[in-house]
């Protein structure tokens, strides 16, 4: 391995250079090359001045994360370099480009003066994975920003442009060029300047109000989940009131407190799964991309229309053909509705707004499909109708063209067979409302070529998704896994559980909305048809008693929400307890001979929603449906609400430990019985467990 940093002379000036790709993080190794570099500067007296200068795309992009886990972490090494660096007598400059977070800021901060290219952005990111600047961060930003920014800036994780990074005081030049070249020049012109350190800078309070920390404290205390957000004022307050040597020991407590805690191990283990899901095992790295330069939509329904804003979004011409005119018009004026809603919140300039709507046309014919690179098919989930459009598709589009499909639930291999050439076919799962979440499972179907797979996980990147890989079966990652969700949610019912109850059990996990909200949102007659589907192409268990109460519902046209009716009854949006939703569960027990209960805990709940849908992601895994453990806690957190500070489902099972869930599996299985496997913990749950290793970090061999 290369040595990540290396010294140089120039003349007068003495450079610390860095390259440690892809992002110059401070592994172990950066930091001592950082410490013996700077030995070699100090231990030459006729240099005059330091120049800090990274190679590659970015400056220190931060703190290396991974090693954070690490037994014999410390920030000790780098915190003394620098606060050796600082005390230099000589001045020390920093060459900034690219993105210059958390520990590169700080790196940054410690030098006396800050040269930055235009395109440079600065933060101080560590929030986003429960954490807090732990190399002086909250102590030297309020120096240089104030209170009231360096606060902001924590607390959020946002980063600022170079000109407002000039203006806030956080840099002291912003130059066009190269900025090993600029960065020379500016430390010849420092010269004689004075070491100028941030840390003896007095702190600006200036613009704040005397209750400015009491207020910020209350409101971080309103986010228990997420303790940084407290830690970060304590430290800035630490900051303006106590002298730097105890502000740096107070950050240095609450640094060292949130590094072990679950929320920022969650976070960690997020940041890495999403940069993880985009690598495919087995596919060839110089696989040749097919070019994505049009796309066809056919459907201008709710999730038709939401996909093609995703492309319109980053300039992709689309077209959106149905088979109504009136349904066409329909569809394309719900885009421009939520298009001109974005206009009017001052998201988009009339110009956006008018180049989008230009990118969108509609069409009756599926002609008009036929020069499109890829066509996604947005209908509704029927299998006949969408193997027809299938079919009709493989006939119209063009050679090289992508078929994709957004089936939620559908048999991808069976469509792909209707189009006569499985090979570009791929499933495309989007989620609700499609221009707005994060998820997009990209299905693999069993004919799939590797570049229409690559092509689609890229254009996902492009156009802002977090894609996720998933084999073909029932209902793909996601919704395989809510489907074991539901069905618990359904016996609690019909066993005596209130929806309110369990709602409030499983959002008072972080979930952003429990199973009863989140169908009533949904539509219970989406759900419902869902379940009748799979009834009539035999794929659900025998039981009699299977999402009986779903099914009720919907032929009583409670839909939910949209009906004022469903889990619960509305007044408006709000969702009221009601007596005849407890009638009809009553009722229901009755018929199927289930006893009523009036001891049902939350964390029975809890456990009886969640262990089921943990053991049904182990078993996705086994099967090879999701590659990796970290995919499914993707898929959870960034389609379904899952709560990101529990990491996941199967990092949650990690933590609550994999031994407990198959104890409580096994419970629950001489208690509720052993028919149709619902109890059954799957093997690869059982091994793991034996073996002490964790369900999050699983990567199938
Ligand atoms: N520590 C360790 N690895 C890091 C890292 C860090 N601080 N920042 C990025 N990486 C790795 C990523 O895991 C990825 O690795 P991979 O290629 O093996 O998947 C690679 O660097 C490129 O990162 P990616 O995020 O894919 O590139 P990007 O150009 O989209 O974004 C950043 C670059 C720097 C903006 C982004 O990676 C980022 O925000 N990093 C975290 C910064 C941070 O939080 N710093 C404070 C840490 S205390």
């Amino acid at each position: 391995m290369t040595n990540p940093v290396i010294f140089e002379t120039h003349g007068r000036i003495g450079v610390l250079r860095m390259n440690n790709p892809p992002v110059n993080a401070l592994s172990p190794a950066a930091v001592a090359g950082l410490i013996e570099g700077f030995a070699a500067f100090e231990a030459d007296a006729s240099l005059q001045a330091l120049l800090l200068h990274c190679e590659g795309r970015t400056f220190v992009a931060g703190g290396d994360i991974s090693s954070f886990d690490l037994a014999d972490f410390s920030t000790a090494p780098f915190n003394n370099f620098l606060a050796r660096l600082e005390q230099s007598a000589r001045p020390v400059v920093a060459a900034l480009h690219g993105t210059v977070l958390g520990g590169g800021l700080e790196l940054a901060m410690a030098c006396h003066y800050r040269l930055a290219l235009p395109g440079t952005r600065v933060g101080l990111p560590e929030v986003k994975l429960g954490l807090i600047p732990g190399s002086l961060g909250t102590q030297r930003l309020p120096r240089l920003a104030g209170v009231a920014l360096a606060l902001d800036l924590i607390q959020s994780g946002r980063m600022l442009d170079a000109a407002r990074a000039l203006e806030a005081g956080i840099v002291d030049v912003v130059c066009e060029g190269d900025a090993l070249k600029l960065g020379l020049a500016y430390a010849e012109s420092l010269l004689a300047a004075p070491a100028r350190r941030s840390s003896e800078r007095p702190v600006s309070q200036a613009g704040i109000a005397p209750d400015f920390f009491a207020t910020a404290l209350a409101a971080a205390h309103k986010k228990p989940a997420y303790p940084a957000l407290a830690a970060a004022v304590r430290c800035v307050q630490a900051a303006a009131e106590l002298p730097f040597a105890q502000g740096e020991q107070v950050e240095a407590r609450e640094f060292e407190l949130l590094r072990p805690s679950a929320t920022s191990r969650a976070l960690r283990h997020l940041f890495f799964a999403e940069r993880q899901v985009s690598k495919i095992p087995g596919l060839a790295k110089d696989v040749v991309l097919r070019k994505i330069a049009s796309v066809g939509v056919v459907g201008a329904g709710t999730m038709g229309g939401g996909i093609a804003m995703n492309f319109a979004n980053v300039g992709i011409p689309v077209v959106i053909v149905e088979a109504t005119d009136e349904a066409l018009q329909r569809g394309l004026g719900l885009v421009r509705k939520n298009y001109e809603a974005s206009a009017a919140k001052g998201k988009l300039s009339a110009q956006q707004l008018a180049q989008r709507l230009s990118l969108l046309t509609g069409s009756l014919d599926y002609a008009a499909l036929a020069n499109c690179d890829m066509v996604i098919e947005a209908v509704f989930e029927n299998m006949d109708l969408k193997r027809q459009i299938c079919a009709n598709l493989g006939q119209i589009c063009k050679a090289g063209a992508i078929i994709a499909t957004n089936t939620s639930t559908l048999d991808v291999d069976e469509l792909a067979a209707a189009t006569g050439r499985a090979a570009d076919v791929v499933g495309m799962h989007f989620f609700s409302p499609a221009n707005v979440m994060r998820l997009l499972e990209v299905v693999r179907g069993a004919q799939t070529a590797p570049e229409v797979l690559a092509t689609v996980m890229k254009i996902a990147g492009v156009i802002g998704k977090v894609a996720v890989v998933s084999g073909v079966c029932y209902g793909f990652i996601g919704n395989r896994m809510a489907e074991v969700y539901m069905r618990e949610a359904e016996f609690l019912l019909l066993e005596g559980a209130q929806p309110r109850q369990i709602d409030r059990a499983v959002e008072a996990l972080g979930m952003a909305m429990g199973p009863c909200r989140m169908l009533d949102m949904a539509g219970i007659d989406v759900g419902a048809k869902t379940v009748i589907e799979r009834d009539k192409a035999g794929g659900l268990p025998p039981d009699p008693n299977y999402r009986v109460l779903v099914r009720k519902l919907f032929e009583l046209g409670r839909f939910g929400q949209k009906t004022l009716a469903g889990y619960y009854r509305y007044e408006g949006r709000t969702p009221l307890p009601d007596p005849l939703v407890t009638k009809i569960c009553v009722a229901l027990a009755a018929q199927y001979g289930i006893e009523r209960r009036s001891d049902i805990t939350d964390q029975e709940i809890v456990e009886r929603l969640l262990y089921p849908l943990i053991n049904e992601g182990a078993l996705i895994l086994s099967e090879g449906i999701a590659y990796r453990g970290a995919d499914i806690d993707m898929v959870w957190v960034a389609g379904y609400g899952f709560p990101d500070h529990r990491g996941g489902p199967l990092f949650m099972a990690d933590e609550i430990g994999l031994t407990k869930i198959v104890e409580r599996m096994a419970a629950y299985a001489s208690q509720r019985g052993h028919a149709f496997g619902y109890w059954t913990a799957s093997e690869l749950l059982k091994t793991l467990a034996e073996q002490g290793k964790r369900l999050s970090d699983y990567a199938a061999a």
